[in-house]
């Protein structure tokens, strides 16, 4: 049984396992977030960051263990039934179709279509992405531009504004920043705290300690799929941090 959650709640997992035939990826692994919160999710490879991530969007079922979404019992059996409950992700192969055009990677599964034989409304779709693009100054050449075509910024400037854009209670943000320059990591910065402010929550998986401690609230700590801890940001620091992530 599931405790009663409180009325902030977002998720809440709960002894969670998950093994790959003999490897343990993940053992026993708890944590609530609320909205509006962002947690950071750190640890070295292989910690099993990445596989937490999947599990909670529903690409990866526990292999025991409880999930708890929006204040019912979740178990998504694919992405797509997270997507539609209001989970975001941006993985950190970020899962773009390389052929297409951005504006149909931002409407991939929730295209537009028109009149009664349900033709694609690319009009639309173009128009609402260049806005999106503006809005969250994404510099790409344009809404029609080829995936494959982008620099790796710009890519992840695509993954990251789709899943801003769809996200309505949770976005799951895995190494966000890893490929961008300084200028690129401060805009991801600023649109990971403007859905704070939308009261969404977010998971963020960083290999930066310094963003870590710039924008979340709480760390949790994994090492070798062990969930070794969770501070509060204001009350730790990186040294205490490093030594959990490290063990010594
Ligand atoms: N699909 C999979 N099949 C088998 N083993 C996997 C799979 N995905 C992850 N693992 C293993 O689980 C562990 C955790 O991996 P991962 O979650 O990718 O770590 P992180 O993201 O923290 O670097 C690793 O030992 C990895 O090899
Ligand atoms: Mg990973």
């Amino acid at each position: 049984m599931l405790d009663k959650p409180t009325s902030t709640e977002v998720l809440r997992l709960q002894n969670i396992h998950k093994s790959f035939g003999g490897v343990v990826a993940i053992e026993d692994f708890s944590l609530e977030l609320k909205a509006g919160e962002i947690v950071a999710l750190v640890g070295d490879n292989g910690a099993g960051k990445s596989t937490l991530i999947k599990i909670i969007s529903g690409v990866y079922t526990p292999t025991s263990g409880s999930i708890s979404f929006d204040g019912k019992e979740a178990s998504f059996r694919d992405a797509t039934e997270a997507r539609e409950a209001g989970i975001e992700v941006v993985y950190q192969d970020l899962a773009l179709a390389d052929e297409q055009s951005v504006y149909m990677n931002m409407f991939l599964g929730r295209e537009k279509t028109k009149g009664p034989l349900g033709m694609l409304d690319r009009k639309a779709m173009r128009d609402e992405t260049a806005q999106l693009v503006k809005e969250l100054d994404v510099r790409i050449p344009s809404a029609n531009a080829t995936i494959r075509n982008l620099s790796g910024g710009q890519r992840q400037g695509v993954a990251i504004a789709r899943a801003t854009h769809w996200a309505t209670k949770l976005v799951l943000l895995d190494e966000p920043t890893a490929a961008l320059g300084v200028a690129e990591t401060a805009k991801v910065e600023e649109i990971v705290a403007s859905l704070k402010e939308r009261n969404l929550a977010v998971l963020i998986i960083s290999h930066s300690l310094d963003q870590v401690f710039r924008l979340s609230d709480r760390i949790c700590v994994l090492r070798r799929g062990q969930q070794i801890g969770v501070r509060e940001t204001a009350n730790t620091d990186k040294n205490e941090i490093v030594s959990m992530i490290t063990g010594v």
